[in-house]
């Protein structure tokens, strides 16, 4: 990605991050979306110390794990159960194992483009292809993304394009009694950042329910981003089981499966139950750490939320206002948390499809070179997206749209 070799970073401090050589960068994907709280945040940093000088995991049940699923629930509606894991890979892998036992299907549908973690039945068409190889969108051509899985665990997946009622009923009435879940992210998160379609998200899920399926949303970027309670809160869904991640941590590894006690309580120990082990599941120190992080999200009526938002959507109308003036092709989407950059002649990235068609991706990667040049870091994959955290301010936006408007000065 990076030429001509790596950022290698070696430590940070709130917005900022520093490399070997002692250069400072401003720090635009703040740990891949895990450190909402930003770097070394004084009460993490405090909470970390305190619980490690009590040991940091035990093989048992701890007041820790209590407290960090009692925030959880308060803040996430649907969590009526909360279950945690390591990773957002173990999470969006713990879901589909639940979705199976519930149902009793096997088959699952996925959407084009859509990263759910790296467990082999989601490796399909995560990464972008040449337009012309796609495929017709009821029949999408089915690219694995990793040598080493075999070729029959795709036989249990169906894939459809997103952000298409049309083809996902056509699809849906051809394979949709088989389907045990219909997993998506509610912002795509995978190919930048694209937002879902009016009324799209709740029709996916009335499509689930039809056809018998589970509605599985998937908020590892999403969740503790957008709003207190995700995505779900921000659209009004209703999912059946949720999976976490990311900045649910702070920065610490986790993941998490949210949903109704009927389903969660399928792992409780006994004959038919669905398995979830995992030395390091609900650790001691990280739970401690969630349990402070979402303190601080929650405190003083969600200021940390108005905080973000008010800096993200600055950036992006800063942005937006260099783009028009300068008279680039180029667009920002996003509001808030999250955004990204498409070099591209049209309006607006809906899908897989337009981002393989229509972005230039390599335009894309000369710009954050020229921001790398000039101490804004972000990886030159156009396919991650802009991160603000609550350890950004308007400084830090101040600071990027001077450079952005010189480097827009260099490619023009
Ligand atoms: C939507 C989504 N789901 C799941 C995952 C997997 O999470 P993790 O990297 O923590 O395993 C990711 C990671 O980027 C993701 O973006």
């Amino acid at each position: 990605m990076y030429a001509p070799g790596p950022v290698v970073l070696e430590r940070g401090h709130g917005s900022r991050v520093w490399d070997i050589d002692d250069n400072e960068y401003i720090d635009f994907m703040m740990s891949f979306g895990a450190l909402i709280q930003g770097h070394a945040h004084p009460k993490i940093v405090e909470v970390v110390a305190q619980t490690m000088a009590k040991g940091s995991h035990f093989a048992a049940a701890t007041p820790a794990e209590a407290e960090a699923a009692e925030r959880f629930q308060k803040m996430v509606q649907s969590a009526k159960a909360v279950r945690f894991t390591n990773s957002g890979s173990e999470a969006t892998m713990l879901a589909l194992r639940l979705a199976r036992a519930h149902t009793g299907r096997t088959k699952f549908l996925k959407f084009e483009g859509h990263y759910h973690g790296w467990y082999d039945p989601y490796c399909l068409n995560g990464h972008s292809h040449p337009a012309n190889e796609l495929g017709p969108k009821e029949n999408p051509t089915r690219f694995p993304d990793s040598e080493g899985i075999p070729a029959t665990t795709f036989d249990d997946v169906v894939l459809a394009p997103w952000n298409d009622l049309e083809a996902l009923e056509t699809i849906l009435r051809r394979d949709g009694r088989e389907l045990a879940a219909i997993i998506t992210e509610p912002i795509m998160a995978n190919m930048g950042c694209i937002l879902p379609r009016d009324g799209y998200l709740q029709k996916v899920c009335d499509l689930a329910h039809q056809y018998g399926a589970l509605f599985i949303l998937d908020e590892v970027v999403t969740g503790f981003r957008y709003a207190p309670g995700g995505c779900q809160q921000f659209y009004d869904l209703k999912p059946d089981l949720s999976t976490f991640g990311k900045a649910l941590g702070a920065g610490f590894p986790v993941g998490a499966v949210a949903g109704p006690r009927m389903i969660l309580d399928r792992m409780r120990w006994g004959s038919g139950m669905v398995l979830h082990y995992g030395t390091f599941n609900g650790h001691r120190l990280t739970m401690q750490v969630i349990a402070t992080n979402l303190d601080l999200l929650a405190a003083n009526g969600g200021a940390a939320y108005k905080h973000i938002y008010a800096v993200g959507d600055g950036a992006i109308a800063g942005l937006r206002d260099i783009f028009r003036r300068r008279k680039m092709q180029a667009i920002v989407q996003g509001f808030g948390p999250m955004f990204q950059i498409y070099f591209t002649d049209r309006a607006a990235i809906h899908d897989y499809r337009n981002y393989c068609q229509n972005v230039d991706t390599v335009k894309y990667s000369r710009f954050v070179h020229g921001l790398l040049d000039r101490g804004i870091y972000m990886t030159p994959s156009n396919g991650l997206h802009w991160i603000i955290s609550t350890a950004h301010t308007m400084n830090d936006v101040e600071t990027l749209l001077r450079a952005v408007d010189e480097v827009c000065g260099e490619l023009a």
